[in-house]
């Protein structure tokens, strides 16, 4: 199957996830992240503010901001390029063109060796740690030239049968299941 086919199957089935299902199922994928190394080592963390399709990360930046680890949030730019700036409790947001929250213009990036953890959103994913976004490559633009670590949690939907994937694709390191821990080669 290509790419896109898998993308708008999954797609279609979190739509119809029962929410009750997939709070149960996010409060596995969390708890196991918090159990990582890769998770306890990490100073600066990397995350997105999810949209409702997506697991809900509201949980996470809390935590994280209770263990006093700083927490970096997307900003989309130019030619499909993002950089990720520090969210505290009063960062101004602003809504973008596509509708997505992210840190007002003027703020300063945070510079990518910095971040130590990028949790990776996505589509589906396979056990290799590819993964399928939702088509604009903004996260493979950005990992093409990041050292640290990269982890996604996938819902049970999520997980897909090893796909053909672009040579621009990048795995992620580690993938959080709500059966197991998987670290991809690397
Ligand atoms: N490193 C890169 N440099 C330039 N273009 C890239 C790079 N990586 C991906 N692209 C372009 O991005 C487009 C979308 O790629 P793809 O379908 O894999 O997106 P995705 O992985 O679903 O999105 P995302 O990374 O935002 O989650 C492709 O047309 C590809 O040419
Ligand atoms: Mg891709």
């Amino acid at each position: 199957m290509e790419k896109k086919e898998i993308r708008n199957q999954v797609i279609n089935l979190l739509i119809n996830l029962d929410n009750e299902q997939k709070v149960n199922q996010e409060e596995i994928l969390i708890k196991t992240l918090f159990g990582t190394s890769e998770w306890e080592k990490a100073k600066v963390i990397a995350l997105t503010m999810a949209q409702k399709l997506e697991l809900d990360t509201s949980k996470i930046i809390e935590k994280a901001w209770s263990e006093d680890k700083v927490v970096v949030i997307p900003r989309t730019k130019k030619d499909r390029k993002m950089d990720f700036v520090v969210y505290k409790k009063d960062t101004p947001i602003e809504v973008s063109s596509f509708g997505l929250k992210e840190p007002a213009r003027h703020l300063i990036a945070t510079s990518r060796s910095d971040i130590d953890l990028i949790i990776v959103p996505g589509v589906a994913f396979c056990e290799a740690g590819f993964r399928i976004g939702f088509g604009g490559g903004y996260y493979d633009r950005f990992l093409a030239n990041y050292e640290g670590n990269t982890v996604s949690l996938v819902l049970n939907e999520q997980q897909v049968e090893l796909f053909k994937a672009d040579s621009f694709d990048i795995p992620v390191k580690l993938l959080v299941t709500t059966k197991k821990i998987i670290r991809t080669i690397k």
